[in-house]
């Protein structure tokens, strides 16, 4: 019995890992990001070390150490500001029942591209798709644009969304 005891055990820890990644949301709001300059390596470092925090772990408390203070907004049914994007980000996506699963991502100073699925995203019955772009400012995101499509009902082409 007792390496069933100690398989189950070891069941058990990996299932809550995994768990706890989807589940546990930090949403304590951090101070925003000081402008300082960096090198677009250092740029993308932070940009992937933002793409983890705010897509796939979902931390916010940590992602949102990326954001400035002013941070410009495009989306037109959010406003400019740092605060007003932490609060956005946790009312759209602070949810676990949200799924959001980053698809693909690139890079080239100072733009950030996040292309997500997110099952869930602001009422919508069905996946949305979501491209982000993010600019940065020395080691901070300055702004964003976004684009966002419910997957319609009917499709004209074969291929699936994702
Ligand atoms: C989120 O990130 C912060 C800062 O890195 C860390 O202190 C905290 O433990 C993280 N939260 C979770 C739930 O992992
Ligand atoms: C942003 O939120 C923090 C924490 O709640 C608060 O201290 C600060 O005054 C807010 N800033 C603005 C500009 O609303
Ligand atoms: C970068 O941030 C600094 C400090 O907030 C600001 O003065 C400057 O206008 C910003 N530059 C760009 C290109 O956003």
């Amino acid at each position: 019995m007792r390496f069933t005891n100690t398989f189950f055990t070891a069941l058990l820890a990996c299932v809550a890992s995994v768990s706890s990644q989807a589940t546990v949301i930090d949403q304590r709001q951090p101070n925003p990001c000081a402008v300082h300059w960096a090198s677009p390596h250092q740029q993308e470092k932070i940009f992937e070390d933002l793409v983890e925090n705010l897509y796939r772990t979902r931390n916010f408390t940590r992602a949102y150490t990326h954001f400035a203070v002013d941070y410009i907004q495009h989306n037109p049914s959010a406003v400019d500001g740092f605060n007003a994007s932490f609060n956005a980000v946790v009312s759209l996506i602070g949810d676990p029942s949200v799924k959001v699963q980053v698809l693909r991502t690139a890079f080239s100073a100072p733009y950030g591209w996040v292309h997500s699925r997110i099952d869930g995203f602001d009422g919508a019955e069905r996946p949305s798709a979501v491209a982000d772009i993010m600019r940065f400012n020395g080691t901070c995101v300055q702004e964003h644009w976004d684009v966002i499509q419910e997957m319609p009902a009917q499709s004209v082409n074969p291929h699936p969304l994702f």
